[in-house]
C-alpha cells in the first residue's frame, strides 16, 4: 500500500489522482490533501478518503471547513477528523507529511514552489504535474533533489512518455531520476503538441479569440490556466524547459511537433538513431498512474488503444509567427538562471488578466516579452530561493503595470 499526499486535490490533476486511488483501494491510500478555496469538493474528498491532514491555502476558510465537518459528523455519524491546517506553513506541512511516501503536485502555478521544496527536503518522491515550480526554480530545485535523494517522476503526459521510453536503458536503472544530469544515449526529444484551441485558426483571426474559445481544448480536459497555455503554445514552451531540467538535454535537441490527434505523447531519439514513442488516448490518468505505480505497471480496465479507430496520425511543424510564446520560452530557457522565472510569472499574470477579460489573447506574448526584455539588465545566473520569489513578484507587477497603463 503506497501512501500519497495530493497537493491541489480539488483541481483537474488532483481529482484524477483521487479517482485512481478509488480504483485501486488495495494499492494506494491518501494521507494528506491540500486545496485552495473549493470547500464543497474538499469536504466530499475528506469524507471519501479520510486523510490524516488537510491544508487550505486560504486559511480564512478554516472555521467554515471545521463547521461543515462537525455538522457532517453529527448528521452522518462519527468519522475520523483530519488535522486541519492553513496558509503557506499548512501547505508545507501537508506536503512533507511524515506518513506520505509519494507527493502528487497538482497545485497550479508558482504557488506550488514552496510546498514542492518542502516535500523534496523531507525526502519524498514526487509525481510532478506542477511544472511551473521546476521552470521558475530549476536552479534551486535540482540541487535540493540531489541532496535529499527525492525522485522526481514526471506526471506531465509528454515527460511521462519520454520517461517511459527511457525505461530499460542503463540510465533509468542506475542513475537518479530527473536531476538535470544528461541522460546517456538520449540524442533528441520530440515533444508532441495538440496545437490547442486555435490550431485551425489563422494568425490574423486570433485578435477575435475570446476566453470561451481559448478554454475549449480539442483533446484534453484540464484546468483553465493550462488550457490557455495550450492555446498560446506556452504550455509546450514550458515543457521544453521542463524537459531540459528533467533529462539534462540541451535546447537544440528538444523539438516541438504539432500532432493534432494527441495519441503519441512524445518521442525520444537514441544514440543509434532509433526513435521510441509512447502512445495512448489523451487521458491524464495514465501518466499519473505510472508515477504512482512506477517501476511497476498495474492492470487497468481502461479503454485500449486501437490504431484502426484512430485511423491517422499526422504531424506538422509549429508556426512560430502564430505562436510567439514558444520562441520566448526557448530564449528564456537558453539564457537560464532567473529568466525562466520571469517568463513563468509574466505568463501566469498575463493569463490571469486574459481570463479576467482585461486583455486580448494576443496581448499575452507581448506582455511576457516586455517583462523578459526589462529583466535582461538584472539577470542572474545562479539565483537562490529568495531571488526567485522576488523576481516572481517583480515580473507579475510588470504585467499588471502594462495592463493598468492600457486601462488609463
Ligand atoms: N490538468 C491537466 O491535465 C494537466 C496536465 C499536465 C500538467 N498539469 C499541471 O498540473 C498543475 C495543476 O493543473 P490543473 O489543470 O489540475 O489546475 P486546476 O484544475 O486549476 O487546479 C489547481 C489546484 O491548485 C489549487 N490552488 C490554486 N491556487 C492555489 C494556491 N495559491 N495555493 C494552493 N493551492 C492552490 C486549486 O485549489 P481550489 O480549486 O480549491 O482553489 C486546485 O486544487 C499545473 O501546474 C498544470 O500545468 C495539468
Amino acid at each position: 500500500m503506497k501512501t500519497i499526499s495530493v497537493l491541489g486535490s480539488t483541481g483537474s490533476i488532483g481529482t484524477q489522482t483521487l479517482d485512481i486511488v478509488e480504483e485501486f483501494p488495495a494499492k494506494f491510500k491518501v494521507v494528506a490533501l491540500t486545496a485552495g478555496r473549493n470547500l464543497p469538493l474538499l469536504v466530499k474528498q475528506i469524507q471519501r478518503h479520510n486523510p490524516e491532514v488537510v491544508a487550505l491555502a486560504d486559511e480564512s476558510l478554516i472555521p467554515e471547513l471545521e463547521q461543515q465537518l462537525q455538522t457532517l459528523s453529527q448528521t452522518k455519524g462519527p468519522h475520523t477528523s483530519p488535522q486541519i491546517l492553513g496558509g503557506p506553513d499548512g501547505l508545507n506541512a501537508a506536503a512533507s507529511w511524515k506518513s506520505a511516501e509519494l507527493v502528487v503536485t497538482g497545485i497550479v502555478g508558482c504557488a506550488g514552489l514552496l510546498p514542492t521544496l518542502a516535500a523534496i527536503k523531507a525526502g519524498k518522491d514526487l509525481a510532478l504535474a506542477n511544472k511551473e515550480t521546476l521552470i521558475a526554480a530549476g536552479p534551486v530545485v535540482l540541487p535540493e533533489l540531489q541532496k535529499s535523494g527525492s525522485r522526481l517522476l514526471p506526471a506531465d503526459s509528454e515527460h511521462s512518455a519520454i520517461f517511459q521510453c527511457l525505461q530499460g536503458t542503463p540510465w533509468a536503472e542506475n542513475a537518479r531520476l530527473s536531476t538535470g544530469i544528461p541522460t546517456p544515449g538520449l540524442r533528441r526529444i520530440q515533444l508532441t503538441a495538440s496545437g490547442g484551441a486555435f490550431r485551425d485558426w489563422s494568425a490574423k483571426d486570433l485578435i477575435k479569440a475570446t476566453v470561451k474559445d481559448a478554454i475549449s481544448h480539442p483533446n484534453w480536459s484540464m484546468g483553465r490556466k493550462i488550457t490557455v497555455d495550450s492555446a498560446t503554445l506556452m504550455n509546450k514552451g514550458l515543457e521544453v524547459i521542463e524537459a531540459h531540467y528533467l533529462f539534462g538535454i540541451d535546447y537544440e535537441f528538444i523539438e516541438i511537433v504539432i500532432h493534432p490527434q494527441s495519441i503519441i505523447h512524445s518521442m525520444v531519439e537514441l544514440a543509434d538513431s532509433s526513435v521510441l514513442a509512447q502512445l495512448g488516448w489523451p487521458d491524464m490518468k495514465l501518466p499519473i498512474l505510472y508515477c504512482m505505480s512506477w517501476p511497476h505497471r498495474l492492470e487497468t480496465p481502461w479503454r485500449r488503444l486501437n490504431l484502426t479507430d484512430v485511423r491517422e496520425l499526422t504531424f506538422r511543424a509549429p508556426d512560430t509567427a502564430k505562436y510567439p510564446c514558444m520562441e520566448l520560452a526557448y530564449a528564456a530557457g537558453r539564457l537560464g538562471g532567473t529568466m525562466p522565472a520571469v517568463l513563468n510569472a509574466a505568463n501566469e499574470q498575463a493569463v490571469a488578466e486574459f481570463l479576467d477579460e482585461k486583455i486580448h489573447f494576443i496581448d499575452i506574448p507581448k506582455m511576457i516579452e516586455t517583462a523578459c526584455e526589462l529583466h535582461k539588465t538584472d539577470w542572474s545566473e545562479s539565483p537562490g530561493l529568495e531571488d526567485i520569489l522576488l523576481i516572481d513578484k517583480w515580473s507579475r507587477k510588470i504585467v499588471q503595470e502594462q495592463v493598468s497603463k492600457r486601462g488609463s
